[in-house]
């Protein structure tokens, strides 16, 4: 998710704004690179790509002699080109925490509802090209997301409900109803994916905590945890990592709380134990590896929208007509094959999530 403060659609002399498509392709990404630290060859001068206030606190720190600790910390001692493999075939050994009390749920019943218009994604392919930046900014962090022990985990539930609580993980599990739904996923970097998740409704945990009337939205937070993930210790990022829906979104039947994917618990690069799946929307909302659900009255203010406010907002909802300020969002790069199908209207699920919202050519809902 590369951050440049002046969208490039408006970047034009004439001052008329220019299509993605209509610009030289050879100059523009078409996507594939949420992170506004990596400097690929196309992007601007550093200075220009970063916020002014990350770009100063990040200096700040460095000149501080943090500089050496980060690069020995953030870098680890080894690096994937050359370990990656083999440090990939030792975590895949077992894809479930040895205490995880759930294994024997899956694979759950699949909800016969959700058919997919194309083949899944070959699971070695989604599970080895991943955006967890808590474990870095690059795809390949599958193996350094091994290092992230998922039992034992607590999730709290709190804010505007009548019965708060804090769940111990396999308890949580274990008390809803998991079944399987093969999803349409689209990241807002233009790849997509189709793979089956395991989870529950959110409608179902909304129902046994009770919200009361002043709850309007939840917003869900992931661990923070600078030991374990590296990623964590980049300060220009405004972690820990959050993300947000309205109380009708998260009644909405689509959106879920996936416990596994492939038949089988999550693995920890997906997003173990829990994690959001709200498929109408870019993939940046389903935010990972939660630990607090918290129903509130205010908007929350969400990870990428305070890392990148020109770019990434609240709602996130999928419209290929919207592009990114710096690329099309008209089609979609398939994971595995490469192929090219165009971007439906809420990923196609307009039918279910279409009437929540009411201005089809407003932007806001699309950002
Ligand atoms: N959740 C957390 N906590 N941290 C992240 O960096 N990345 C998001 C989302 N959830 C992210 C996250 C983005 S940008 C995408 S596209 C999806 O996770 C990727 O999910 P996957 O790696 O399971 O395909």
């Amino acid at each position: 998710m590369i951050y440049s403060q002046e969208p490039s659609w408006k970047a034009n002399p004439s001052g008329s704004p220019v299509l993605e498509d209509e610009r030289n392709s050879s100059r523009h990404p078409k996507g594939d690179d949420m992170n506004y630290i990596k400097k690929p060859e196309w992007s601007m001068p550093e200075r220009e790509a970063t916020p002014e206030s990350v770009f100063l606190n990040r200096r700040k720190f460095l000149a501080g002699g943090a500089g050496l600790m980060l690069s020995q910390m953030v870098t680890p001692p080894y690096w994937p080109e050359r370990d990656g493999p083999v440090a990939l075939a030792k975590a895949k050994k077992g894809v479930a925490h040895p205490k995880d009390q759930t294994v024997g749920l899956y694979p759950a019943r699949r909800n016969p509802a959700f058919t997919l218009d194309r083949p899944l994604t070959d699971e070695k392919v989604a599970a080895e090209y991943n955006n967890f930046y808590e474990f870095g900014g690059n795809k390949a962090i599958s193996w350094l997301a091994k290092r992230m022990e998922t039992r034992p985990w607590q999730v709290e539930v709190k804010g505007h409900v009548k019965k708060p609580k804090t769940y111990d993980i396999d308890e949580l599990i274990k008390g809803m109803t998991l079944e399987e739904r093969l999803y349409r996923f689209r990241c807002v970097e233009a790849w997509a994916m189709a793979v089956p998740w395991t989870g529950f409704k959110i409608s179902e945990l909304i129902k046994k905590v009770e919200p009361t009337s002043k709850a309007k939205y939840v917003k869900f937070t992931t661990f923070l945890n600078r030991k374990v993930a590296l990623g964590q210790l980049q300060v220009w990022y405004p972690w820990p990592y959050v993300e947000g829906l309205t109380m009708k979104e998260a009644m909405n039947d689509l959106a879920i709380m996936g416990t596994g994917i492939y038949g089988h618990p999550m693995p920890q690069q997906h997003g173990a134990p829990l994690r959001l799946v709200v498929p109408w929307k870019y993939g940046f909302k389903s935010i990972k590896s939660v630990v607090s659900i918290e129903f509130t009255d205010k908007r929350p203010r969400t990870f990428w929208e305070k890392a990148g406010p020109s770019e990434y907002g609240f709602w996130a909802n999928i419209n290929p007509k919207f592009n990114h300020p710096r690329w099309s969002q008209a089609s979609e790069r398939m994971l595995g094959t490469n192929e090219r199908r165009p971007t439906l209207l809420f990923n196609g699920y307009a039918k279910w999530v279409g009437d929540m919202y009411p201005d089809m050519n407003n932007r806001k809902y699309f950002m």
